[in-house]
């Protein structure tokens, strides 16, 4: 009889150990990948993939919520910018590089450039919680890629050597933007 009433309140207990302990350990894994199904889906050109390893290669993501993976994620856009932009003044280094390419790369660091203050504003608003304003700052800095990658297409034959980086930018900015509205929409 004993045993049965202490086996049962045992199992209560185990229970409910193990419920608190599996909530402190998976919720921040299970961020990540509700934010990122979430932000997959409603964003073209963002995979999931891409989400995921991107916010998980910040340790500060395990522990972070929403708020907190939005400032991950423009971090992570931030340091992508800037060092696109500085890799596209190296390659501008190159004397003897084709005239239309040396035009194009060009109007890609000036592209890069602006996007830079524009980013930190964005921060600014992001962390007083002006969704709104993080939201029209994010999306202005989603056409240095397009803009950058679209000059090389003007002429034919002309392959970007920044499809990638571009694409990596774009990726990002979009992700930024969506856990913005994320944001926006739990406060609504
Ligand atoms: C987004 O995807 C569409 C369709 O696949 C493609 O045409 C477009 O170039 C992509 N845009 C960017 C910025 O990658
Ligand atoms: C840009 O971000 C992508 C995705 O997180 C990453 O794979 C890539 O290494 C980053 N590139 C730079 C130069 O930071
Ligand atoms: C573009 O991305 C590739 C692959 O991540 C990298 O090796 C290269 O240095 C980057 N180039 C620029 C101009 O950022």
């Amino acid at each position: 009889m004993i045993s049965t009433s202490f086996l049962f309140s045992f199992t209560i207990v185990f229970i409910l150990i193990f419920s608190s302990f599996s909530q402190t350990y998976s919720n921040p894994h299970n961020i990540i990948q509700e934010t990122c199904k979430k932000s997959a889906a409603s964003t073209p050109n963002l995979t999931y993939k891409f989400c995921v390893t991107s916010l998980e290669s910040d340790t500060r993501s395990r522990y972070a919520n929403l708020h907190k993976l939005g400032l991950i994620s423009m971090d992570l856009l931030r340091h992508n910018v800037t060092s696109t932009r500085r890799e596209i003044k190296k390659l501008l280094r190159n004397k003897k590089m084709e005239e239309f390419i040396k035009g194009c790369l060009k109007d890609c660091v000036e592209l890069y450039s602006d996007a830079v203050p524009t980013l930190k504003e964005a921060k600014r608003e992001y962390k007083n919680r002006n969704y709104k304003d993080a939201n029209i700052k994010v999306s202005s800095i989603m056409e240095a890629p397009t803009t950058c990658e679209n000059g090389f297409k003007e002429k034919e034959g002309i392959i970007s050597p920044l499809t990638k980086n571009n694409s990596d930018v774009f990726q990002l900015a979009a992700l930024t933007l969506s856990i913005i509205n994320m944001n926006l929409h739990d406060i609504q």
